[in-house]
């Protein structure tokens, strides 16, 4: 069954964003985007550079690990101020809310029901992995349902701003292996991580 993949930058002290909730990565952010880093996505997960950076690097290739993107509605707006009302066209592009009533652009398909039941149904089709960009709100709500973390660990703390997962997910203790490892000249480590089987040691 292909595998839900909370594939992530992160800080050192565990936040994905300032606490204003604006692209830490846009043209005012403050996180660093060294250029190893850029060459090491590009190289091994093309799919999941957005469509401006893709055409600005010349990147065309499909890449090998998702087919489909996962957004809560706040990451998405992102875009959408941005000007970009669907940063994936490449890929398949579901955004989750319960305010939003119509998707700004015919390649998104906006879920307004239950997280965790549209992605049981995703899981259940063939394709690749599913990516899920996040942010930690969305991410807490399918917590359970994470099979892998690609954490983009980043040289960086930042105090206080968006968690991995928000506050308001459960206290649930969950293990995982950590089954690969590469670290950039840059300082950014992409760890991946992969949840236990239950029952395992
Ligand atoms: N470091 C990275 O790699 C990375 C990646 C992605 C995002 N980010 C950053 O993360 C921040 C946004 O994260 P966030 O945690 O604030 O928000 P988020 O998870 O992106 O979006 C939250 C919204 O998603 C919808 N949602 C969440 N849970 C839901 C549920 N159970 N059912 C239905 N809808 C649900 C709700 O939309 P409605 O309010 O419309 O109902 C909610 O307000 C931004 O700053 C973004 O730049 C960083």
């Amino acid at each position: 069954m292909r595998k839900l993949v909370y594939f992530i930058a992160v800080s050192i002290d565990g936040f994905i964003a300032g606490p204003d909730g604006s692209d830490p990565t846009g043209p005012d952010g403050f996180w660093p985007v060294a250029q190893d880093y850029v060459q090491h996505l590009a190289q091994t997960y093309p799919e999941t550079l957005p469509a401006p950076a893709r055409q600005a690097l010349g990147v065309t290739t499909e890449g090998s690990c998702f087919d489909t993107v996962l957004e809560g509605r706040r990451t998405y707006m992102n875009g959408v101020d941005a000007g970009f009302t669907d940063c994936y066209p490449h890929l398949k592009h579901y955004v989750f809310s319960r305010t939003l009533t119509d998707s700004p652009d015919p390649g998104v398909e906006l879920v307004t029901t239950d997280p965790v039941a549209k992605v049981r149904e995703l899981k259940r089709e063939d394709g690749k992995d599913i990516w899920l960009c996040g942010g930690g709100e969305l991410a807490g709500a399918l917590r359970g349902e994470i099979d892998r973390l690609v954490v983009k660990l980043a040289p960086m703390t930042l105090g206080s701003g968006t968690p991995l997962f928000s506050h308001k997910t459960a206290f649930e203790p969950t293990l995982y292996d950590r089954t690969d490892a590469v670290v950039l000249d840059s300082g950014t480590v992409f760890l991946t991580y992969d949840k236990k089987a239950q029952g395992g040691a």
